[in-house]
């Protein structure tokens, strides 16, 4: 009787096992076929077991599960209506709200986007408002690659390439491609580590080469080179990064190609030139307000402007950095972007310049309020992986993501199943470019272009709410070169800015 019981139970096991590692949706279970349940139940306990079981390992700054959920149900297009109510506490210092309208408008049939394309571009570039943000083929698996390529492409939005180079499988699908540059010059270096112009010309003229961007800093790990140990260099990743197989390659902290603002600038514009005329920009977070003033002065007297600058906060993610550059270096997304937002309004080339936000963008709400501190599209990293399938497991450095997403074990990789992944990546952009316009409408707001500080309110104390129009100060055009008054913060690193050093 008990051998009949126990031969019952085992063959339901592998009934039970045989299926998990047979379907596609569960990347987790085909990894872990019959114990990946066990999540699946803990997720069911929600909140408080969940937390216990599942979170506790986690540090840094992960994503909330409110987020988190959100997000897999928008991917998985199971995300309805809210019941009941807030569960925010709306009069907790730190609460924020959009202004809305008493004259809300209709839905715009089309979904915005953003021309990016200055003096000197003369292949634009329309740009989504919401965007695969960088994450090289190296941090994350071909499988990953693969999907969000071909959810860019499905959903017709950019996918930044990461630092790592441009593999095939960012290619296969033909999705509009961001090209990333980062200290390494992986993907067009010369033999001793520096940049390689033709090379980078001849990659940058593939057809879904769509931008070119040159990373400068990343809000995870600002002021951080990276190493990447000989073991990792296999054959597929030296060829993409062009580095010779089986040996260490060390991206340097900072960059050789330029060690001034007026040399960043002239760089910027070398890169579009040999781009054939596409957008070229680049990404960083912000320092200081000075350093930004002094690529300001240096755009100014070189005549030379980015196409875009993409805005990453200290709240973004990473595949690995140490954690107190994780928790305590770079300046948070809100204060950057107002940086650099007003720094162009300042010196009067906000017009040619378009500004990207990224930095835990995961929703509608995010986008718009983005939108409202001065960008003018996002991107977001983390939560295209949550679309993927990540779990926030935080295994991203030791190669054993349990979903396959950030990882080179193909054992491991080869759970994610691209064909339903891809479309979960274009249903996630899509319902959250969705929300975003939503939140728009309510506020009277057709376009992008007419959202204002003054729409977002923020609680600074129990009975005080204050705007963003008072909460950060907005300089008006060309303000900074009129020689009139400045407010007290930005006359300081007006005065000390410098388009021929970054030093102070
Ligand atoms: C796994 C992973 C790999 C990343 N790789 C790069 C990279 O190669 N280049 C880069 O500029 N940023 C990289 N980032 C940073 C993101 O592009 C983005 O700036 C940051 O994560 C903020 O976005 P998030 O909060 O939406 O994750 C990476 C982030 C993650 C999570």
């Amino acid at each position: 009787m008990v051998r009949k019981g126990l031969v019952a139970v085992a063959a339901a096991v592998a009934a039970v096992g045989t299926y998990d590692v047979l379907q596609r949706r569960h990347s987790l279970l085909r990894n872990y076929p019959v114990v990946g349940h066990l999540r699946y139940l803990m997720e069911s306990i929600r909140p408080e077991m969940q937390q216990y079981f599942i979170e506790r390992d986690y540090d840094g700054m992960p994503y909330d599960r409110d987020t988190r959920s959100t997000v897999y149900e928008r991917a998985k297009g199971t995300a309805g209506e809210d019941p009941f109510g807030t569960e925010l506490d709306v009069y907790q210092p730190g609460y924020e709200f959009f202004v809305h309208s008493v004259t809300p408008r209709p839905l715009p049939e089309e979904a915005p986007r953003v021309r990016i394309g200055g003096p000197g571009c003369t292949r634009p570039y329309d740009m989504a408002l919401l965007n695969v943000s960088a994450m090289s083929f190296g941090s994350l698996s071909a499988q990953a690659i693969l999907a969000l390529n071909r959810g860019a492409a499905a959903g017709g939005f950019a996918h930044d390439t990461g630092e790592g180079g441009i593999s095939a499988y960012h290619l296969e699908h033909g999705g509009d491609l961001v090209w990333e540059i980062g200290t390494g010059y992986f993907g067009c270096r010369t033999p001793d580590g520096g940049f390689d112009e033709k090379e980078f010309a001849r990659k940058a003229a593939g057809e879904t080469v769509r931008c070119v961007s040159l990373k400068l800093s990343q809000g995870a790990k600002p002021g951080m080179g990276g190493v990447l140990p000989g073991a990792k260099v296999n054959a597929e990743i030296a060829a993409v990064r062009g580095v010779p197989e089986g040996e260490t390659v060390i991206s340097p902290s900072s960059h050789r190609v330029f060690s001034t603002p007026r040399e960043l600038v002239r760089f910027i514009g070398r890169m579009r030139e040999l781009a054939g005329g596409k957008p070229a920009g680049f990404k960083l977070c912000v320092g200081s307000r000075r350093e930004i003033l002094a690529i300001c002065r240096a755009m100014v007297e070189e005549d030379i402007t980015p196409d875009f600058i993409v805005v990453d906060g200290a709240e973004g993610g990473t595949g690995a950095a140490p954690m107190e550059f994780v928790d305590h270096v770079g300046m948070p997304l809100t204060e950057g972007l107002a940086i650099v937002h007003n720094a162009l309004v300042g010196v009067g080339l906000r017009e040619r310049v378009r500004i990207g936000a990224s930095g835990k963008v995961a929703t509608g709400s995010d986008i718009v309020k983005r939108l409202i501190h001065g960008a003018d599209y996002t991107n977001a990293a983390r939560a295209m992986m949550f679309a993927v399938g990540c779990i926030q497991s935080q295994r991203c450095h030791t190669n054993k993501c349990p979903v396959g997403v950030a990882t080179q074990d193909p054992r491991r990789a080869h759970a994610l199943d691209v064909e339903d992944k891809y479309e979960r990546v274009r249903r996630y952009q899509q319902a959250t470019v969705h929300s975003a316009m939503q939140i728009m409408a309510s506020m009277g707001v057709t376009d992008p272009g007419q959202l204002r500080p003054h729409m977002l309110r923020r609680r600074v104390s129990h009975h005080e709410v204050a705007s963003y129009a008072q909460l950060l100060t907005w300089l008006e055009p060309g303000q900074l070169l009129s020689g009139g008054p400045l407010p007290e913060e930005w006359e300081q690193a007006w005065e000390t800015s410098d388009p021929d050093t970054f030093i102070a």
